[in-house]
């Protein structure tokens, strides 16, 4: 979604407000722009695309002073145009928006009966005309924020800049993401850490309905109501040098390579070191006597969640309803009394997520919440939150959250299963050491580029792709669908290997290539007989499986990359990685945008 960011300080605001939003570019990258306030002046330049063109844009349109906001877009109202793009300015103000603002047309009726002329199509320009008409009735740039806010409907987080005020930098959020970072006589806003990571190590998560007025020296904050608030200030341990590429060609690809240390440090978190048995804080709720789990989450979080939902039943015998969340949040489904609520997400904020927390705990289930930034607000509004430690993830591709996430999965699993009694001690152990063996084995996968790419070669001709799974290694499949879609632009499904049989199969001929997720686990002999029934019909066969598995497949697949052999329970896990790496491959070879593909963007604040 959109990222924002601001300064109010004493150094040229440009060039730090620019750096921010680079960092934020993954949250959108239709257009981007900068607007600062000097000599009491305020200036803006803006352009459609991505930041690069507004870097241009910056050179024939410098900006001076030493307070400013910046805008990089992913657009819901307008097109990604530069007219539409922000800053937004309307008489003595400029303002930045991240979210949705739903009473727009209301608020653009009465602006424009009162003479107001809108230029764009977007809804934010509702809040740069409505900040001004207060500005113009005599209200204090402070009243005048706080009476503008009082009146928006939706999601926002908003920076505002003002015309003779060179020393002041309003925000507020309401169902988007911001924050405040300390400097000395320098204050900051951003949507989220990275985008203050090198200014400031010291930082305020805003709470909802929060607001703030920043000057060079203080920071103030309020709540919905008015009212002066105090929030903590939280030292981070964010450094840039997590947020660069080193030395990869993209973020991907670097994240690709990360997932052994993204898994390791996830299982050193939930295994104790010493008894190696996995050891999770303490629940809000009574494992032995849980009725059922709701999962939900959005993207390839849903998919981890699918995988969560097996190993819960299979392992822990734990009835385990999922949906995605954009779905659950209007289902209204019956809750059982005081049931398990489980949330995924990477980062904490997607807009549907959100909701459907917001939903299940008033209505009185117990919240748990699987994130990577433990900080942000379903963190904070959840009744436990259990961290991944993948570090940040920029590709808007997500890749080793996924696995992260599936770490904690499992490790829930096994805790559930220890408290229910489903798990005898022997085999818990024989799960515990088949996750510990997986940062080693993940490393080995990372040496497979070669054997994918010739994979890739295949898949990167096609118009279609079909992927097939079985049992837990269903989400796998859909995971790779997924990845390939957003980042090739190549349609692709997946389907329940067993399923091909009831539909699908009628699309195949060689120009349909049939992906398959095959370990050789108890379903490999079933998921054999429907690769045989694809080829039967000019399907051209592409298999991840082990070295078992390979030694049957080798007349039926063109191409078979071995895996090492691994438990079935942890074998999702491991299977992801290839299969995210064919994407890559497929996107390198297609030559896609593949850290900032078209249309996406990473954390999606609104519904
Ligand atoms: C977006 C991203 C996906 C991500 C999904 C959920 O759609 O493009 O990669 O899986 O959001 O995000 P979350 O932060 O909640 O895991």
């Amino acid at each position: 979604m959109c990222g924002i960011c601001g300064v109010v300080g004493h150094r040229p605001a440009t060039p730090i407000v620019f750096e921010g939003l680079r960092r934020l570019e993954y949250r959108g990258y239709d257009s981007a722009g900068i607007a600062t306030v000097d000599k009491g002046q305020v200036a803006r330049c803006r352009a459609a695309g991505k930041l690069d063109n507004l870097g241009k844009a910056l050179q024939e349109t410098p900006l001076s002073g030493s307070t400013g906001i910046g805008h990089t877009r992913w657009a819901t109202h307008g097109a990604p145009t530069t007219t539409n793009a922000h800053p937004h300015r309307a008489g003595q103000v400029a303002i930045v928006h991240n979210g949705i603002i739903e009473n727009f047309s209301e608020l653009k009726k009465v602006l424009v009966a009162k003479g107001r002329h809108f230029e764009t199509e977007t809804d934010s320009e509702a809040v740069a005309h409505l900040l001004d008409e207060h500005i113009q009735q005599g209200m204090s740039p402070k009243d005048a924020a706080f009476a503008t806010i009082q009146k928006l409907q939706g999601a926002y987080a908003i920076a505002m800049i003002f015309e003779g005020h060179d020393n002041l930098l309003i925000g507020a959020r309401h169902g988007a993401p911001l924050a405040i970072g300390y400097g000395e006589g320098e204050m900051f806003l951003g949507s989220d850490s990275l985008a203050l990571a090198p200014l400031s190590d010291q930082i305020t998560y805003l709470e909802d309905g929060d607001w703030c007025v920043l000057t060079q020296d203080k920071v103030e904050i309020f709540n919905a109501k008015g009212d002066s608030v105090e929030r903590p200030v939280q030292t981070t341990s964010l450094t840039t040098g997590q947020i660069g590429k080193d030395g990869y060609r993209h973020f991907m690809e670097k994240e690709l390579h990360e997932h052994p240390v993204a898994i390791g440090q996830t299982l050193q978190r939930v295994i104790d070191p010493e008894t190696r048995r996995i050891a999770l804080p303490k629940m809000p709720f009574d494992a032995a006597t849980l009725p059922r789990a709701t999962i939900t989450a959005c993207g390839s979080a849903f998919y981890a969640g699918v995988v969560g939902r097996y190993w819960l039943e299979e392992f822990a015998r734990l009835p385990v309803d999922i949906d995605v969340a954009s779905e659950l949040r209007y289902r209204n489904p019956p809750q059982p009394n005081q049931g398990l609520a489980l949330l995924i997400s990477q980062s904490g904020e997607t807009a549907d997520t959100l909701g459907v927390l917001r939903e299940l705990k008033a209505a009185g289930q117990r919240i748990v919440s699987v994130l990577n930034v433990e900080h942000s607000t379903m963190g904070r509004e959840s009744d436990l939150v259990l961290g991944m430690v993948a570090g940040p993830e920029i590709s808007v591709a997500s890749t080793k959250a996924f696995t992260a996430q599936l770490s904690v999965l499992a490790a829930l699993t096994i805790d559930f299963a220890r408290s229910r009694g489903t798990l005898s001690e022997e085999r818990e152990r024989q799960l515990t050491d088949s996750l510990l063996d997986l940062p080693s084995h993940a490393l080995d996968v990372l040496g497979l580029f070669d054997e994918i790419r010739s994979m890739a070669r295949v898949i990167a001709q096609a118009r279609d792709v079909l992927y097939l799974g079985r049992g837990i290694c269903m989400p796998i499949a859909q995971e790779g669908a997924l990845k390939l879609k957003e980042i090739s632009y190549i349609h692709a499904e997946a389907y329940a290997a067993g399923e091909l049989k009831h539909g699908p199969i009628s699309l195949i001929d060689h120009t349909v290539p049939v992906v398959a997720i095959a370990p050789s686990n108890i379903l490999f002999d079933k998921t054999l007989s429907n690769l045989q029934e694809a080829k039967a019909r000019g399907g051209r066969i592409l298999v991840f499986t082990d070295a078992k598995g390979a030694e049957r497949l080798k007349d039926v697949a063109e191409h078979i990359v071995v895996l090492p052999d691994i438990d079935a329970f942890a074998a999702p896990i491991l299977y992801t990685i290839p299969v995210q790496i064919l994407a890559y491959e497929v996107a390198l070879l297609k030559g896609t945008d593949v850290d900032q593909p078209r249309n996406l963007a990473k954390s999606v604040t609104v519904e």
